[in-house]
């Protein structure tokens, strides 16, 4: 019987190749292009996903010829790919990869690019479709797509498409973010421009949808009427790496929540879409995002918590404290952790809290959901301790782990009634195998086929900087005084672990 069920399971993903097209690469020489995206390409070339009227123009100030970008991507390929390579894949590929050495800034640049595309539609057969992978520092975003758009490489006459992609950051703050929106909404069309949260890339991120959507058993009981909270963790391991620069001016608060976490808290909440079409999701992604009911200053400091890791022990290494990360600077005040209490004013959540925490050098990497439902009316177990009486909680564990499990309660064997807890657990590999992915396959894929669907729409991105908004207000006019506050590779601040406590309850954590 099981062994059926996961036969059946494995049905291949079946999709059209993408659309005749080129795709360019502005910042083709960074570490984005060599780790994913050409990984990312290669997958979907072997997987029959990409069309074979393709290619690729790299972009970028490195000195370097094509012949010389062709050498370097093979070399990366092979590096980074997760797969045995095929030969002819790899020639196929190879032939289709293309470079250009300029300044961003710069008009003849962009001349030469419209004469290497023309070149390579009549090479290659790819009919004029084109989008461009900015993989650039956000500064550059507004300038590329006027410049683009400016020699006409960004209009979509004669049935042909334009289309650019861009990554996190989108701003610093609401304001900066709408400059940025009109900036580029000024040249181009909203459909045209296609924001990446690599967060929905993941297979189970976007597998909530299918979860919650497909089967009828959840549906009736995802409500206030039932559900107790929300827990939403993301907690990494890692601590800034190389990137104190950019971390030092972001802070935990806008690195990770106005984008991954709010995918994830709307994807938790949304009503069910009228289709799958792009915008019938985005619209009631975009309504549980401004259904979250923003923070007073009062609030702000009574329901969200900061924290900075001081130095401490990870896997039985010594590791530094943010302090002394490179490029922090040692009285730095910014926010490597962040908790909240966050409400949802409409009918389905009032009055249902959603926690939300990410951290850097947290004990353990785990991103998962914890659905806790209400407590059975335990009177039928008067004389049962409280501890035992857990109520059930649904876990979408997002990563390392990939599955779901379902904590309840059951009898232990015995002459008496006593409770044990138990866990359900699927994990996907077990029913689908391993899927060799970088995360950047689906995206890439849909943005050839034009389908917006997992992408960030202008509104959406305002309404998550939204929620933030009020936190960032008065953390800037409170600087924290108790920096760093927790020890690295611990769960955070004590002061986390009391916002729930206050209400009576207390965080899921996974410790692998
Ligand atoms: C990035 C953040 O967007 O997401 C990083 O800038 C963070 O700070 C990363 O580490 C987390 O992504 P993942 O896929 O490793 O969970």
């Amino acid at each position: 019987m099981a062994l059926a069920t996961k036969a059946e399971a494995n049905t291949e993903r079946i999709g059209r190749p993408g659309d005749p097209c080129v795709m360019v690469i502005f910042g083709a020489s960074g570490d984005l292009t060599r780790r994913k995206l050409i990984p990312a390409l290669y997958n979907l070339g072997k997987n029959q996903l990409l069309s074979r009227e393709f290619a690729v123009v790299g972009v970028a100030h490195d000195a370097m010829s094509t012949e010389e970008f062709r050498g370097k991507l093979k070399q990366d390929l092979h590096q980074f790919a997760d797969v045995p390579l095929d030969p002819d894949m790899e020639t196929w590929f190879e032939e289709r990869m293309y470079y250009l050495t300029g300044d961003f800034g710069d008009p003849n640049l962009y001349q030469q690019l419209k004469d290497l595309l023309q070149k390579i539609d009549t090479d290659h057969g790819t009919h004029q479709n084109y989008f461009y992978y900015l993989a650039v520092a956000p500064d550059f975003f507004g300038p590329v797509v006027e410049k683009l758009s400016a020699i006409g490489l960004m209009s979509e006459e004669n049935h042909h498409w334009r289309r650019v992609i861009i990554e996190k950051p989108f701003g610093h703050d609401l304001e900066s973010a709408k400059a940025l929106n009109k900036q580029l909404l000024k040249v181009v069309d909203e459909s045209q421009i296609y924001r990446i949260d690599h967060y929905l890339g993941k297979e189970t991120v976007q597998n909530i949808m299918a979860f919650r959507f497909a089967n009828g058993i959840f549906e009736p009981i995802w409500n206030r009427r039932y559900i107790d909270h929300v827990q939403i963790s993301v907690a990494e391991t890692v601590g800034v790496e190389k990137r104190g620069g950019y971390y030092d001016h972001a802070g935990a608060l806008r690195d990770m929540v106005p984008n991954h976490i709010m995918q994830l808290v709307s994807l938790t909440a949304m009503e069910p879409p009228i289709s799958f079409q792009a915008d019938a999701v985005r619209d009631e992604q975009a309504k549980i995002l401004h259904a979250i009911q923003p923070l007073t200053s009062e609030e702000v400091l009574s329901r969200t918590v900061r924290g900075q890791y001081g130095e401490g022990e990870f896997v039985g290494q010594h590791v530094p404290g943010y302090r002394s990360e490179s490029a922090v600077p040692p009285d730095s005040r910014t926010e490597t952790y962040v908790a909240m209490k966050l409400q949802i004013d409409n009918w389905r959540w009032a009055g249902v809290p959603f926690y939300i925490r990410t951290g850097k050098r947290m004990s353990a990497r785990n991103t998962h959901i914890v659905i806790q439902f209400r407590q059975a009316p335990f009177v039928l177990f008067r004389e049962t301790s409280v501890e035992t009486l857990m109520p059930n909680q649904l876990v979408l564990h997002i990563q390392p782990e990939e599955g779901i499990s379902l904590r309840f309660a059951a009898k232990r064997p015995g002459p008496v009634m006593r409770l044990g807890t138990v866990d359900m657990d699927f994990e996907y590999s077990d029913y689908f195998g391993k899927q060799i992915s970088t995360g950047y396959e689906r995206l890439l894929h849909d943005c050839m086929v034009g389908d917006a669907t997992l992408f960030q729409r202008a509104d959406m991105v305002e309404a998550g900087w939204s929620v933030i908004s009020p936190m960032l207000d008065v953390w800037k006019a409170l600087p924290p005084r108790s920096f760093p506050n927790y020890a690295a590779g611990t769960w955070g601040p004590k002061e986390a672990d009391a916002l729930l406590e206050h209400d009576g309850r207390h965080w899921r954590n996974f410790e692998e």
